[in-house]
This record gives C-alpha cells, sequence and structure tokens, in this order.
C-alpha cells in the first residue's frame, strides 16, 4: 500500500475524492490537512470531519492555512460550485470529532520524515499548506516519495479566468514555490479533469443504495447543477481531486510529459497561469536543478470512471 496525506478544500469533489481514496485498498489515508479554497478552512475542517463520519473512518483532520501564501484573500470562495456549506446544502449537524492538535503543514513535515521516502501527498486545494512545510522543511522534496497536485491548466484554458485554474489562482505564490521545489511532482491539471466527467445517470444509479449513497448523490447534483449552468451541454460534471487520487491508485489511468512549468504571481494580468517554459528558457528560479515535472496530457477517462464508480460507495 501507498501511505498517502490528502490536503483538500472539501469541496464537493474533494469529498468524492476523500471517499475514493478510504475505499482503496492501496492506499493508506494517514491524514487529511485542509485549506481554504473552495470555502473557508474551518468549513474544510468541519466538511471533512462530516465525510469521515458518513464514510464511518477514523482519519485524524489537520486544519491548515486560512489565506494565501503571500496575500490576502485573494480569490473568492466557490460557493456558487460547492454550495453556500461546501457540500452542496448537505450539512446537517455538527461532526462529533474536531481537528487534531497542530498545524497541516507540521503534520505533512511530521509524516515526511516519519516515512522518509515512502510518503505521497495528494494536493487538491491551494497549495498553500506545502508552501509552508517547505519554508520549515526545505529537504521536504527529498523526504517525499511522491506529490500529486490537482491544479492548473497548461495546454487547456483555465476555469476561474480564461488563464488560470482555481487552486493555482486561490494562492499563486504557493503555487510557485511548490511547482518549482524539486519534488517528485505529478500534476493533474485541467488538461486531464475536464475529460473525466461523471454523467448523471451514474449520480441517478447511487439513489436507493443507502445512507452514504443517498448523501453522495445529493451533494453530487448541487455540483451536477452548477457544472450545467458554467457549461450548458456539458456531459456530466469533472471529477478534477478524485483524478489525482486515482492517479496514485494507478499512473496508467494518464499518459504524462515531463515539462518545466512555471507560473504566474504578483500583479501580473495572468496572474494564476501555469505554462510550459522550454528547458533552454528556464530562468534562476524557475525551476531547481534542472527537474521538470509530469504534467499529465491524456487520460484513458472511461476507465479511470469505472474504476471511481466500482469504489465510491
Ligand atoms: C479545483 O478547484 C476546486 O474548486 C475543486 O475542488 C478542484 O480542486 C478545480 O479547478
Ligand atoms: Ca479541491
Amino acid at each position: 500500500t501507498k501511505r498517502i496525506i490528502l490536503d483538500v478544500d472539501t469541496g464537493i469533489d474533494d469529498a468524492l475524492a476523500i471517499g475514493y481514496a478510504v475505499h482503496s485498498p492501496e492506499l493508506e489515508l494517514l491524514g487529511i490537512t485542509t485549506t481554504f479554497g473552495n470555502i473557508s478552512v474551518p468549513e474544510a475542517t468541519r466538511n471533512s470531519l462530516v465525510l469521515l463520519e458518513k464514510l464511518n473512518k477514523e482519519i485524524p483532520v489537520y486544519q491548515g492555512a486560512d489565506k494565501p501564501y503571500a496575500r490576502e484573500l485573494f480569490k473568492p470562495y466557490s460557493r456558487h460550485i460547492h454550495g453556500e456549506d461546501g457540500i452542496g446544502g448537505c450539512y446537517s449537524t455538527s461532526p462529533m470529532g474536531s481537528a487534531a492538535e497542530g498545524h497541516a503543514a507540521d503534520f505533512i513535515i511530521q509524516q515526511a520524515r516519519k516515512y522518509s521516502r515512502e510518503l505521497t501527498v495528494i494536493a487538491v486545494g491551494p497549495l498553500t499548506n506545502l508552501a509552508l512545510a517547505l519554508d520549515r522543511c526545505p529537504e521536504l522534496p527529498e523526504l517525499l516519495d511522491g506529490l500529486i497536485i490537482m491544479g492548473g491548466a497548461v495546454t487547456v484554458p483555465g476555469n476561474v479566468k480564461p488563464t488560470a485554474e482555481a487552486n493555482i489562482y486561490a494562492d499563486p505564490e504557493a503555487a510557485e514555490k511548490v511547482l518549482t521545489a524539486g519534488f517528485n511532482l505529478t500534476l493533474v491539471g485541467l488538461d486531464v479533469t475536464m475529460q473525466t466527467l461523471l454523467p448523471q445517470s451514474d449520480v441517478d444509479a447511487w439513489r436507493g443504495q443507502g445512507e452514504l449513497a443517498e448523501f453522495m448523490a445529493d451533494m453530487t447534483d448541487f455540483y451536477m447543477q452548477a457544472y450545467k449552468n458554467f457549461k450548458p451541454g456539458i456531459a456530466g460534471c469533472a471529477l478534477h481531486d478524485p483524478l489525482a487520487v486515482g492517479v496514485a491508485i494507478d499512473p496508467g489511468f494518464v499518459t504524462t510529459k515531463p515539462m518545466h512549468i512555471a507560473v504566474d504571481t504578483g500583479d501580473s494580468p495572468t496572474v494564476g497561469r501555469t505554462y510550459e517554459v522550454p528547458a533552454a528558457g528556464v530562468a534562476a528560479g524557475a525551476a531547481r536543478a534542472g527537474k521538470t515535472i509530469d504534467v499529465c496530457l491524456e487520460v484513458d477517462a472511461e476507465r479511470f470512471l469505472q474504476h471511481f464508480l466500482g469504489r465510491i460507495l
């Protein structure tokens, strides 16, 4: 089994990613770390705890960043996509459990030291916790076996902006720091996640399959509607965060290309853009030690979808 930490801003597709990970015997989920992003960080923590209770799983949840690495909150929360509560209006009673003691970044560092080169972090929200962890532990890239990030749009348009994907746009300075830090990194961006759509008919099929299934279906219906509003005629809602978990289970779901990736930061009009820098043009700081990252460019969406559907309930 692969030891993992899931860094989330729960969020409906984050919630689906948590369910998929918990139900996958290939993965040992050591803990969940939370960040602001789709909603505020206390809400992300609460939603993660709610999910774990629905899943009947005891896994520690560590709360992390409440704002970006080097600026004030910049991107508004995505309540129009994930609901006022972040989970499609499905939040009803407060979770019994509470967050574990300590900051998300410190938990990541502690586990990375404990399981040196045997830990994979799957980050599916803004990259603030990892940027903070890098400040506190510059050798983190060497300690991790791998880092899988859902974020960016290298060869396709963005979603929050024509040039930017939500997780990168929410904290561009953190993204730039993490993407160029020398991690053994796989970038699961909109390049592939906008091809991995969950059709309405599969969500309808969850109905009547018990309490967890109804919860998942209610939550996903909200997200589905948001996708239909966002892109009329779309064949389903995008399984962004679950695909990052899928890549941890089976890298064969995707085809990758090694690239040097840069991120536009500061007050650039294209802030949050992720783009390939030709090896010859890699500027100082744009990529440490000439290390490339594996950018996902193709996905076997049908095989992934069937795998996800076989695990989610
Ligand atoms: C990403 O942004 C968030 O809204 C989703 O949870 C996903 O992680 C997609 O751009
Ligand atoms: Ca997310």
